[in-house]
């Protein structure tokens, strides 16, 4: 694979699920037993990526020692004969070499994703949202760096949403060009209704070439007074075309509350620990609705 770099921005205020993330950083939230960031590094790992760059801000130290061994837990596990525990604690130190940066400003996905230009050093990169938490085979990720080998440009993760959605995310101009696979040649962020260009969508994970930071400097604020990735991306697929690739995998959307709960059910019903327990309880519960 010639993508090793990722960046994961997870600076932003996650406003909309507060008050769960006035003091702890959205992307910490769980899924069941793992925090939301945890499966968004195991995704890009999967993928071939063995570089990561978290960009955060005040206040999310906690992903930092998330992602560091925690040595009193790690010595108690051991002392307790917990090994299966404390493998699984040790192998979140280890996952992949993962670096941080602070967006000293919450300006928006494309300011943040200008702070990763020194990590990135000329390479293409993948782009994993942190609030967009994609499970299942194959690694979206792995999927779009695929796309970037076979074509040479920059890619989307793509997916059909209804009209009420499109107008939260953006509409991409598209044309199939192969199964699940499509050229983007134009795109706008959050359109008006009845302003779409199809109803497919980027949806939390992209690559991207250095060339896109000499955009994002050109590029005016955008909806929200924010510099916005989407509006670089669109000068972009203007320009040169982009690819957009219809994931395998389910998205969850963990910037949403409704987005939350559905991935702890779903998570949950095929959880080893819990996975049978949880159908029963849902059986019984919907009965009584
Ligand atoms: P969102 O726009 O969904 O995140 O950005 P937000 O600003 O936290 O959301 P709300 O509207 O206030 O609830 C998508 C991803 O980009 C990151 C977020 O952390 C999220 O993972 N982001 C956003 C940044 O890193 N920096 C920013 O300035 C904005």
């Amino acid at each position: 694979m010639i993508i090793k770099k990722a960046i994961i921005p997870a600076a932003g205020l996650g406003t909309r699920v507060l008050p769960a993330s006035k003091a702890v950083p959205k992307e910490m939230l769980p899924i069941v037993d793992k925090p939301a960031i945890q499966y968004i590094v195991e995704e890009a790992v999967a993928s071939g990526i063995t570089d990561i760059l978290i960009i955060t801000n005040r206040g999310k130290g906690v992903i930092e020692d998330h992602f560091d061994h925690s040595l009193e837990l790690e010595s108690m596990m051991k002392t307790r004969g917990n090994y299966g525990m404390l493998s699984e604690l040790q192998s979140v130190a280890k996952l992949a070499n993962i670096y941080f940066v602070r967006q000293k400003e919450t300006k928006g996905l494309g300011d943040a994703v200008l702070k990763a230009e020194s990590f990135v050093g000329g390479e293409p990169f993948a782009v994993l949202y942190g609030d967009d938490v994609i499970i299942g085979e194959p690694p979206a990720t792995k999927e779009l760096c695929e796309a970037y080998e076979k074509y040479g440009k920059g890619v989307v993760g793509i997916k059909e949403v209804p009209d009420e959605l499109l107008v939260k995310y953006s509409s991409l101009k598209v044309e199939k060009k192969d199964e699940r696979v499509y050229e983007v040649s134009d795109m706008i962020e959050k359109p008006a209704i009845g302003n779409k260009f199809s109803n497919f969508s980027v949806l939390g994970r992209c690559v991207l070439t250095p060339e896109i930071f000499d955009i994002l400097r050109n590029t005016t604020l955008g909806v929200g007074n924010e510099l916005q990735l989407t509006d670089a991306m669109k000068t972009l697929a203007r320009r040169d075309g982009m690819i957009g690739v219809d994931f395998h995998a389910t998205r969850y959307d963990m910037g949403n509350k409704f987005g939350m709960i559905k991935a702890n059910i779903e998570v949950a019903l095929s959880h080893r620990e819990i996975g049978e327990q949880t159908r029963e309880y849902i059986k019984e519960l919907a009965k009584t609705l």
